[in-house]
């Protein structure tokens, strides 16, 4: 089959698995007729029947004022003044924004990095996400000495205490034949649709441009997607070795050793592979302008090619890796660093006029202790940052309410394109009947604060302490329960479902037309008489 009835074929066994979900609920009596209202007693009512009453619903291409009524996980209903019995859970949500749930596309819950494990598990980390109003997260799966059905089963374990629904990307650390064949075996019965390529942490992570050039080769084949962590690893490492060699072993010698430049250069050389490949290539954590620029670069020329800025290089700039205090610099650690004032505000700029397609966190929390393994040598600080549970409100507060984007592109950029990139949309990323239930209230006229103290990461510090801002998730909905609401969480560990993502997103559409274009462009081989001498 071709990449286009492939394509058709998933969206369509997709289509049937969801009215097959949402139609016995309207056919049946529980769903009971419009006439006399939705989840009436007598109507084999359940306590998962949630009436949303009076808010702006808002989807990435239009709001307007509704109801949402919500019943066994799913949203049964959009639409003005519908009626229910006594039995049905009602939310009076005027004057507020009935959203779906945030879709944070990267994430790293109970990673074992750098010689120790991040501090937030699927349990802490999900909660966490909850209560800021992010309802689904997709975490990076790092193959066990470079096996990935050992990293599979790994994962599989560690996310059974779950109380939202997840899903998987896979990390790519080494290249054999069992790899190649169990990347198929992830797409085709795991239900992972894109695998990370490291090109930076040399000595760990990282591989080789040849690496690359397989497992791009291998993502088209199978219509997965291509990541990149794209920052030149063996520059890095020449960067670090230049900091020790000046006395520089505090955490600002993280930002000095690796510059925008290398993620530049790093980004640009992905881009050009992937465009000589002729695959979709997402770049992960684009954290400065340079790679911006080259991404900007490569969607003006056609090519297909997505960016992720995560909430950290949005709202933070790099001077505070020079502070006095190590534990205040080494909280703000992580790969490719926090940039220059400048920026941040160049990703927003990027973000607004769609040059950037969608916003992550890159959630890896190790606590202050943890950090204190660097203390003696940044090169040993555990990267990574909190913002599973702040993203939603700091690019509220400061994309909303600044004026930069409208609430439609808030939609987008938090859940929509998430959804569509990883190929599960409209079940999730939309406000639709027979969506997920996987839904938010956000008050706008209320405001928020950022602190250690009333966090629900199991970390001890947070890289926003003391940040406020307008724009707070009152409600939080996920698989129809609701989980965040009066500022209390109510969390079952087990209770969140793993995400089968199908291959062959809408990124792949078209892909082997302009195979065949270029194919027949090339008038080779030419046909050559042999010289009769
Ligand atoms: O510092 C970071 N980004 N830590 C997580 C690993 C990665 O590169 O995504
Ligand atoms: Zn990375
Ligand atoms: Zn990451």
């Amino acid at each position: 089959m071709d990449f286009r009835l492939r394509a058709q074929a998933i969206h369509l066994i997709a289509l049937v698995v969801l009215s097959s979900i949402i139609a016995p609920s309207l056919q049946s009596g529980q769903f009971c007729d419009a006439g006399i209202g939705y989840g009436e007693s007598g109507c084999g009512i359940s306590s998962s029947k949630i009436l949303i009453k009076g808010g702006t619903v808002v989807n990435a291409h239009h709001q307007e004022v509704s109801d949402v009524y919500v019943e066994d996980g799913i949203i049964a209903a959009v639409k003005p003044n519908i009626k229910v019995g006594d039995d049905v859970k009602i939310i009076d949500a005027t004057g507020k924004f009935v959203m779906p749930g945030g879709i944070d596309p990267h994430t790293h819950l109970a990673m074992e990095f750098m010689g120790t494990q991040t501090i937030d598990d699927f349990f802490s980390g999900q909660a966490a996400a909850l209560a800021g109003g992010t309802t689904m997260h997709i975490d990076f799966v790092i193959p066990v000495k470079g096996s990935l059905s050992a990293g599979f089963e790994a994962y599989v374990e560690k996310a059974k205490k779950s109380c939202m629904d997840y899903g998987f990307h896979m990390a790519i650390t080494k290249w054999d034949e069992t790899v190649a064949s169990d990347m198929e075996i992830m797409v085709k019965e795991k239900g992972i649709n894109s695998f990370k390529f490291f090109l930076a942490y040399k000595g760990s992570l990282m591989i080789s441009d040849d690496l690359l050039l397989e497992g791009l080769k291998k993502c088209k084949s199978l219509g997965a997607l291509a990541m990149v962590h794209a920052e030149n690893g063996d520059a890095v490492f020449e960067g670090q070795k230049r900091m020790i060699e000046l006395g520089i072993t505090g955490p600002e010698g993280h930002a000095l050793s690796r510059p925008p430049v290398l993620e530049g250069e790093a980004t640009s050389r992905a881009i050009r592979l992937a465009g000589f490949i002729n695959t979709p290539l997402y770049v992960v954590h684009v954290m400065s302008i340079d790679a911006m620029e080259e991404i900007a670069t490569a969607r003006k020329s056609g090519q297909r090619v997505i960016g992720e800025p995560v909430v950290s290089g949005l709202v933070l700039d790099d001077s505070v890796l020079w502070d006095p205090d190590f534990n205040t610099a080494a909280k703000y650690v992580m790969s490719p660093p926090i940039r220059a004032p400048g920026h941040g505000k160049a990703l927003q700029a990027a973000l607004s006029t769609g040059l950037l397609q969608l916003v992550g966190t890159d959630h890896c929390t190790f606590n202050s202790t943890q950090k204190t393994l660097g203390i003696d040598d940044f090169r040993k600080i555990p990267n990574g940052v909190n913002g599973i549970e702040e993203r939603m409100h700091l690019v509220w507060d400061t994309m909303v309410e600044s004026g930069q984007i409208s609430v439609t592109d808030y939609v987008r950029l938090t859940s929509t394109e998430c959804a569509r990139i990883f190929n599960i949309y409209p079940r999730k990323g939309a406000i639709f009947a027979g969506s997920d239930a996987d839904i938010i209230i956000l008050n706008p006229n209320s405001s928020f604060e950022i602190s250690s103290s009333s966090h629900h990461s199991r970390s001890d510090t947070n890289v926003y302490e003391g940040r406020q801002g307008k724009g707070k998730v009152e409600v939080t909905i996920a698989g129809g329960r609701i989980v965040w609401e009066n500022g209390k969480l109510n969390v079952v560990p087990g209770s969140g479902k793993y995400i089968k993502m199908p291959p062959f997103s809408y990124l792949f559409d078209g892909i082997e037309k302009a195979d065949a274009t270029h194919f027949s462009s090339l008038r080779a081989p030419v046909k050559r008489y042999k010289a009769t001498s």
